[in-house]
């Protein structure tokens, strides 16, 4: 395995993911622990990158130990300079600061860079840069402004990029994965059938005859995260799918109507009500998302209660829900659903997220190995808040009724005209403006709907889709004239970053 150890940075459990991609097992830990790399014994380390400086006082350092493992190494971004830095080079603040897509060239004979394009473009992030590289290295790549873009000591074995090979935009990025795991002599023999064997057989071991309650939405992460508990406990598993009123048009009872055919205790509780009254006046998108968040626990806590005594409580967080709501020392984007929204005080012994170091496409193909039906593995993501954060704004019953069927109406042309396949998500959202329009001879003051569609595959990056025109059209006609209280309809064509899926 290759352990990543984690500085603080936006995107590092993609890296993690690139290496899964090699057929490696990864797991990302805090880089401040240095034990883990005792108890795990990985065949190579990466340190990512992170939004610190060597130089500061309070800033996190791999210790100089780590250096003495005879265990490859390699540096990315801050960990290139975090590197350097240790081994007794030097590092300062670069006179030109490097953003986005960057020309990099490949400038001498390179390990880590074998069969990368001599020119090829990579994804830069950083305020500093090594002016000088510690002894035992050598220069392998230079940008305009970068003239160390990467260095390493094939004698050592240590190996540091000032880019981010991790992201997409990094066109050689995979082939540097690549070559990193055959550095390390990997076996590359993990496979996500692995993953299912050892979750199920960790939480048989944990669990024993302790009872189960899952948190079922019938999306895919909930619906693995059963899959999983129900192989490995059986009927101690209790699946309790809470209709919070801010599901998608006719859903609930879809869920329900799925899941009835699954061997589970399963429970459907209708709370619409209960949702709408704690949100009642609330406008501010976090305190939304709080309070839904909390509302889930509280009636989970009581649903449990009436079944017995629960021991532990499944969710399917997954890792971008992990990520955007604030790990270490990346900053805090969203609180997502059942990760930030946490109450303090939850009336279980411990929670179980079997799914949190998964991205959304390794869920699916886990969801495939436990054999559920595709219906369930491809379903698009829906936000555990729901509706309440594609309302802009206060969230009442009518608003509630009024996205619900324009986005229904949006999904059905979306899918008739065949080109759902190709989107990562799409929806319709209601945004809090209201303008004039004209239907038959009269003035009409609504509200715009805003259709809203992407392409990603880890949902931490997405480019607005290019729907057809001709469906754009259908669905804004319908929507106008099917839903009362709509005279406008929009597209929404930013990418993430800077907005981000959902409106809130
Ligand atoms: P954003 O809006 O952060 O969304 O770009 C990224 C992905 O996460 C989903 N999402 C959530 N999923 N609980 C969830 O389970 C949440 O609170 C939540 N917020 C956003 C969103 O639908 C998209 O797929």
């Amino acid at each position: 395995m290759i352990l990543v150890m984690d500085f603080g940075g936006q995107y590092n459990q993609l890296i993690a993911r690139r290496v899964r991609e090699n057929n490696v097992y990864c797991e990302v830990h805090a880089a401040t622990n240095f034990d883990k790399v005792r108890e795990l014994k990985p065949e190579g380390i990466i340190l990512t990158g992170g939004p610190q400086s060597v130089y500061a006082t309070d800033s996190s350092l791999p210790p100089a130990e780590l250096f003495k493992l005879g265990v490859p190494i390699l540096g990315i971004c801050y960990g290139a300079q975090a590197m350097a830095y240790v081994l007794g080079g030097t590092v300062k603040p670069a006179r030109v600061s490097e953003y986005g897509k960057t020309d990099v060239e490949v400038v001498g004979a390179s390990r880590l860079l074998n069969g990368v394009e001599k020119k090829s473009v990579a994804w830069m992030s950083h305020t500093d840069r090594i002016f000088d590289v510690p002894a035992g290295f050598a220069v392998t790549a230079a940008s305009r402004d970068c003239p160390i873009a990467a260095m390493e000591d094939t004698t050592r074995n240590f190996y540091a990029v000032q880019f981010h090979p991790e992201v997409v935009h990094t066109v050689e990025g995979k082939k540097i994965f690549s070559n990193f795991v055959d550095i390390c002599g990997c076996a590359r023999d993990w496979k996500m059938s692995s993953f299912v064997a050892d979750t199920v057989a960790r939480l048989k071991a944990k669990i024993s005859g302790g009872k189960v309650l899952c948190a079922l939405s019938g999306g895919v992460d909930s619906s693995v995260a059963a899959a999983l508990l129900s192989k490995a406990v059986g009927k101690n598993l209790t699946c309790v799918f809470v209709d919070h009123g801010l599901l998608r048009k006719d859903e609930a009872s879809q869920v329900a109507e799925v899941f009835s055919g699954f061997d589970l205790n399963f429970i459907k509780v209708d709370a619409g009500e209960r949702f709408l009254n704690k949100l009642r006046g609330v406008v501010e998108p976090e305190r939304k998302r709080k309070i839904i968040g909390e509302e889930f626990i509280r009636v989970f806590e009581e649903v449990s209660k009436q079944i017995g005594a629960v021991d532990y409580l499944v969710q399917g967080t997954i890792y971008p829900d992990v990520i955007e709501s604030g790990l270490g020392k990346a900053a805090v984007i969203k609180s997502h659903h059942n990760v930030g929204g946490l109450p303090d005080f939850v009336d279980f012994k411990e929670i179980v997220e079997p799914l949190r170091m998964l991205f959304k496409d390794e869920v699916r193909q886990a969801g495939r190995e436990l054999g559920l039906p595709e219906q369930i593995v491809n379903r698009q993501p829906f936000p555990g808040p729901g509706l309440g954060i594609r309302i802009i704004g206060e969230v009442t019953a009518e608003k509630v009724a009024l996205v619900q069927d324009a986005d229904a109406i949006y999904r059905e042309e979306v899918a008739r005209a065949g080109v759902d396949k190709d989107l990562a998500q799409y929806f319709a959202a209601l945004t809090n403006m209201r303008s004039v329009g004209v239907m038959g001879d009269g003035r009409t003051y609504d509200y715009a709907i805003a259709l809203r569609a992407v392409l990603t595959s880890d949902f931490m990056t997405a480019e607005a889709a290019q729907i057809p025109w001709d469906v754009l059209s259908r669905a804004a006609n319908r929507i106008v004239n099917e839903v009362k209280g709509v005279n406008r309809v929009l597209y929404d064509c930013t990418s993430k970053p800077p907005a981000t899926i959902e409106f809130e």
